[in-house]
């Protein structure tokens, strides 16, 4: 079995999911409309006309997909609650059904032994918000405080740590600067607002999860920028690159304040959006981790049309995942050591909230994700013998599930295949693997 991971002992495995994506039940017990329900059902918004209205149906069949975490033995499983659910119109009044879902699932993910780990968001917006503006609209940061302390007051007693938001460079850029997630808008470097207001979403969340004695984590998607060439015209693209992808969420949240923005042409109160004091609530010295999201790193060189300030290229002579994306285990590790080096001790520990790498075949054979993981624990192992402080891997994902723009068959992310026609589930290769690789190194870590 594989032995060779020298990661900590108190080292915490898991497995990671979203609600969108697995929980279905979309008209239930009182959910209120999402963002994704309305981006589902434009025309050619998502592949093949999918949407997440049943997608695992984890909303009524959680205790199965409670055992099969038991079955990988997690000591964690990630997973997100969804705002319309708890407040179908973002704020007001509460739905008790909705809210009474999630101590269900976290009453049974405790009686199995498993530490619940919730995001707060993970995109399904109320579209009663974005009916107002979304993200966009700085009130809606403060309807995120209010639903964190909603949830909070509920589960807070039996949920040590939390997680405010996902990747909010992912639903800023697909969401609101291109339009190929939900709420589709395509608003370029002018979508910037919306990053702002969800980090000032998470300033404010955050004191008040720390308020109530509560950890908080932020989950970023983040990748190590690598010019194409030695040129001064790639490093300034790449720069520019860090900046948007990396910095612009890591920086006002660990140092109060946001990286130099002008290659991009927006200017340092991103469009009017930053009030005085918002960077002393975004700052949260006190964060107790920084959740990494990490599948592949991004190769930039200078534009060759006007336009934006680079181009992103390929990484070719390298294999590739059935998305397209590169796979470079080495990056994490630069990533790791990179981020030690930038922030040094304004870093909290680190902890791996996504990792994973999904095939296109229905198959449940998957060496190469089995492949794709162990590289990147590898990497991980790297980076913590060079001192990094990593407590946590989080695999993405659990189960297959409907996987945004590309819908539910094209991509396959589980170490569990679904199939969507009967909700068969069926453990592959890759969950034996997990499971027996989680054993091994509580074994060793008991010796
Ligand atoms: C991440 C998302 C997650 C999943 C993976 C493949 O960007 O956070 O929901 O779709 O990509």
């Amino acid at each position: 079995m594989p032995d060779r991971f020298d990661l900590p002992v108190d080292f915490r495995w898991g497995a990671a999911t979203a609600a969108y994506q697995i929980e279905g039940a979309v008209e239930e017990d009182g959910r209120g409309p999402s963002v994704w329900d309305a981006f589902c059902a434009r025309p050619g918004a998502v592949r093949d006309g999918h949407t997440g209205a049943v997608a695992c149906d984890h909303y009524h069949r959680y205790p199965e997909d409670i055992e099969l975490m038991k079955g990988l033995g997690l000591d964690g499983y990630r997973f997100s609650i969804a705002w319309p659910r708890v407040l179908p119109t973002g704020g007001g009044a509460v739905n008790p059904a909705g809210l009474a879902f999630y101590d269900r699932l976290v009453d049974a993910l405790l009686e199995a032994g498993i530490t619940p780990l919730p995001t707060l968001f993970h995109w399904d917006l109320p579209q009663a918000l974005e009916d107002e503006g979304g993200w966009l609209d700085r009130d809606t940061a403060y309807r995120f405080a209010e639903y964190t302390g909603v949830v909070a007051d509920r589960l807070g007693d039996r949920v040590p740590a939390w997680i405010t938001l996902n990747e909010p460079f992912v639903h800023t850029v697909f969401g609101y600067a291109l339009g190929t997630h939900a709420p589709g808008r395509t608003l370029m470097f002018e979508a910037l607002p919306a990053a702002h207001h969800q980090l000032l979403g998470h300033g404010l969340a955050a004191s008040l999860l720390h308020e109530r004695g509560l950890e908080v984590m932020l989950s970023n998607n983040l990748t190590p920028v690598e010019p194409a060439s030695g040129s001064a015209e790639d490093a300034a693209a790449a720069a520019a690159y860090d900046a948007l992808h990396n910095r612009l969420f890591t920086d006002p949240v660990l140092l109060g304040r946001y990286p130099d923005l002008s290659a991009l042409g927006v200017p340092d109160d991103i469009f009017g959006a930053v009030r005085p004091g918002d960077l002393d609530l975004i700052h949260t010295p006190g964060l107790d981790g920084l959740g990494l999201n990490f599948y592949n790193p991004t190769r930039v060189a200078a534009p060759t049309e006007p336009g934006l300030p680079f181009d992103l290229v390929g990484i070719p002579d390298v294999p590739h995942t059935a998305f397209g994306w590169p796979v470079v285990p080495d990056a994490l590790t630069r990533l790791l050591v990179g981020l030690r080096d930038t922030y040094g001790k304004a870093l909290p520990p680190v902890t791996i909230t996504e990792n994973g790498c999904s095939v296109t075949e229905e198959t449940v054979p998957d060496q190469p994700r089995i492949d794709y993981l162990a590289a990147h624990l590898d990497a991980l192992a790297r980076a913590a013998a060079e001192g990094v402080d990593v407590r946590g891997y989080y695999t993405w994902s659990l189960l297959d599930n409907f996987e945004w723009a590309e819908g539910l068959f094209s991509q396959r992310f589980g170490l569990v295949h679904v199939d969507f026609e009967t909700q068969k589930r069926t453990p592959r290769a890759s969950y034996a693997w997990y499971r027996d690789l989680i054993a091994a190194h509580r074994k060793r870590s008991a010796r």
